[in-house]
């Protein structure tokens, strides 16, 4: 007996020593949190050896310091190229990964027998590399064990240690996706009872179209219709789809005084399923502020969605040849729950988007500062410096409208990046509000040289909306998001269709330097951070992390970007 543990044991170590023979091999992402512990997500038994699995490549691109030059050139007012987007071919020609990089990936997967012909497809420009799998395959490619994992029903593979590639190829990868990742699990933000209960408390729901148009002096502004280069669109995960009746009855019941459209012009993916609350508020406040605009509804994964919803997305968006002008996201991660090779390739995709022209607009967050361990927490994508994110707002008084103002709402996500550096845009204005906020938070509890957000914000509290044919409300940044992207979409509507400009593009060199004009700043109000309301940070004249530049003033909005598109 003894004899027999020897020799397992000297089995087990000879593995070990010829795998360091054959090969060293590299963690690409080893500060990725673990799927087993993800808050959400129940951890159940080990996957079988012959379940399929999808796996997605993310080899290195080119030329980033070019791509990043670039955007800002095309982003910038007064840059010789403000303006001239690339189109996706061009975006593809510079960026394309090298003939080194496919190679090294392809011989490893060749080597293994994974076939790349028959079981992998590429994105156009072989940014993305996706393959079909199975779970012992994908187990031995990356040396990792897969479980599956549950939540609200749905169910995923993940592994349950850190992954790891051959040396040879970890130089040509940014990362694996499809083995740590899983989706948050999206916020309910209130239901009919919580709608009746609110109602019958006397709760003024401010927020539906003709109050948000008179809000923004958007007054009976729309778009050009149906025949329209000028296209928005709202981004959907987890399960949110909307009810093409519920749409048409929100339009009739709020649609008054305004042309505008009632159907969405476009579904890229399923919308098949129960309406949600997120898909059913996005679309519909989309469509009453950027009214008479062609609309996409862009849904990703289902239920059952054993890959990363987002990143099926962000690979589906660099796929594509043709992509909306503007785009509203609600959706996000805690930074601390993402590695940050997963957060500066999905920033390098960002700014793919953006020197193509098109505007990504996120919700900052609904937990103010947010707080883990005594620290704040920010959200991904909102703290992307490559991005538009947009925080919250509320009336001062919720029980009479006429005499209320506008002031940051304290659940509207805003702060610091932990990861990304405060972007060169913005240095100036969040200098100034470090110096002269009268009631910072402890220092120890965010980093104060990391990129500031959000941008700017809009209304996030007593949405109307209507879902599955009856009134319900909803607030959050949520709210924030396409209500401030149908504004920018008219601004794009007037510069395409009634001046022969160009869209907005990636909005924050803009905004930072002339758009803030057009931005009513907000000075009260302050968020939550370690604790309750006022434990986060605080409104103050000009930028901060609550409300960013303040919200939109349409008429204002569209004089400036006029102004900045004639000057040259
Ligand atoms: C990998 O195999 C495919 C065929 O399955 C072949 O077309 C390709 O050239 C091979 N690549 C490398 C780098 O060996
Ligand atoms: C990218 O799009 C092309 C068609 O335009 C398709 O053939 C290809 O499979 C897509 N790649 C991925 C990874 O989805
Ligand atoms: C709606 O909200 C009420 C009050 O918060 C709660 O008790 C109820 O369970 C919710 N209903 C659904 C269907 O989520
Ligand atoms: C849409 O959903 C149906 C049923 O759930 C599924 O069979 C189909 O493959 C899905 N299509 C896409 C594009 O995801
Ligand atoms: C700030 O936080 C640190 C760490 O939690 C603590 O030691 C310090 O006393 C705090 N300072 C103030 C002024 O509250």
């Amino acid at each position: 007996m003894m004899q027999a543990i020897e020799l397992l044991l000297t089995a087990s170590v000879a593995l070990i020593c010829c795998n360091s023979v054959l090969g060293a091999r590299v963690r690409l992402e080893a500060d990725q949190l673990l799927a087993k512990h993800h808050p959400d997500w129940k951890q159940l038994g080990l996957a079988k050896p012959d379940d399929d699995h999808k796996l997605v490549f993310a080899l290195r691109q080119s030329n980033l310091i070019a791509l990043e030059e670039k955007l800002l050139a095309v982003s910038t007012p007064g840059s010789p190229q403000y303006g001239q987007f690339l189109s996706a071919d061009q975006v593809d020609a510079l960026v394309r990964p090298s003939r080194a990089s496919l190679h090294a990936v392809e011989e490893w997967l060749n080597g293994t027998d994974v076939s790349v012909s028959q079981s992998c497809k590429y994105t156009k420009a072989h940014e993305f590399l996706e393959c079909d799998v199975t779970v012992s395959q994908a187990s031995q490619l990356l040396q990792v064990s897969f479980y599956q994992h549950e939540m609200d029903g749905a169910l995923a593979l993940r592994a349950n240690n850190h992954y790891t590639v051959p040396a040879e190829v970890a130089d040509h990868l940014d990362f694996v996706g499809g083995v740590h990742r899983l989706p948050h699990r999206q916020q309910r933000l209130a239901n009919s009872t919580q709608y009746a209960i609110a109602k019958a408390h006397g709760v003024n729901l401010q927020a539906e179209p003709s109050s948000l148009r008179e809000l923004y002096k958007v007054g009976s502004s729309v778009g050009a219709g149906e025949e329209n280069k000028n296209i928005q669109s709202v981004a959907q995960f987890s399960d949110e789809y909307y009810h093409a009746t519920d749409l048409t009855k929100f339009m009739e019941k709020y649609g008054t005084g305004f042309t505008h459209m009632s159907k969405v012009a476009k579904v890229i993916g399923n919308n098949s399923g129960e309406a949600g609350l997120e898909a059913s508020l996005d679309i519909e406040y989309i469509m009453a502020l950027g009214a008479n605009i062609p609309t996409y509804f862009w849904y990703t994964g289902g239920k059952h969605e054993d890959q990363e919803p987002f990143l099926v997305w962000i690979k589906a968006v660099a796929n594509s040849s043709t992509i909306p002008n503007v785009i509203s996201v609600s959706y996000g991660d805690h930074e601390d729950s993402l590695s940050i090779p997963y957060m500066q390739r999905i920033n390098v995709e960002f700014q793919k988007i953006g020197a193509r022209g098109t505007s990504l607009l996120f919700a900052s967050g609904d937990s103010g500062a947010g707080c883990f361990e005594q620290h704040f927490r920010p959200s991904f994508p909102a703290t992307s410096p490559y991005v538009t994110a947009v925080g919250g707002t509320t009336l001062s008084s919720a029980l009479d409208s006429s005499a209320s103002t506008e002031m940051g709402v304290s659940f509207s996500g805003g702060g610091f990046s932990n990861v990304f550096q405060r972007a060169a845009y913005q240095a100036t204005d969040v200098k100034k509000f470090l110096s002269t906020s009268q009631n910072l938070p402890n220092q120890s509890c965010y980093d104060k040289n990391g990129r500031g957000f959000p941008d700017v914000s809009a209304l996030a509290t007593g949405y109307e909306i209507i879902i599955d044919l009856t009134p319900s409300f909803a607030y959050g940044t949520s709210c924030a998001a396409p209500t401030f992207s149908g504004i920018i979409s008219l601004v794009n509507d007037q510069l395409i269709n009634g001046h022969g400009k160009t869209a907005l593009g990636f909005l924050n060199p803009f905004l930072y330097a002339h758009g803030f004009a057009g931005l009513t700043d907000m000075a009260h109000g302050c968020s939550q951070g370690c604790g309750d309301y006022n434990t986060g940070f605080c409104s103050t004249a000009g930028w901060d992390p609550v409300t960013g530049l303040g919200t939109p003033q349409y008429p204002t909005l569209l004089e400036e970007a006029l102004r900045v598109k004639s000057v040259r």
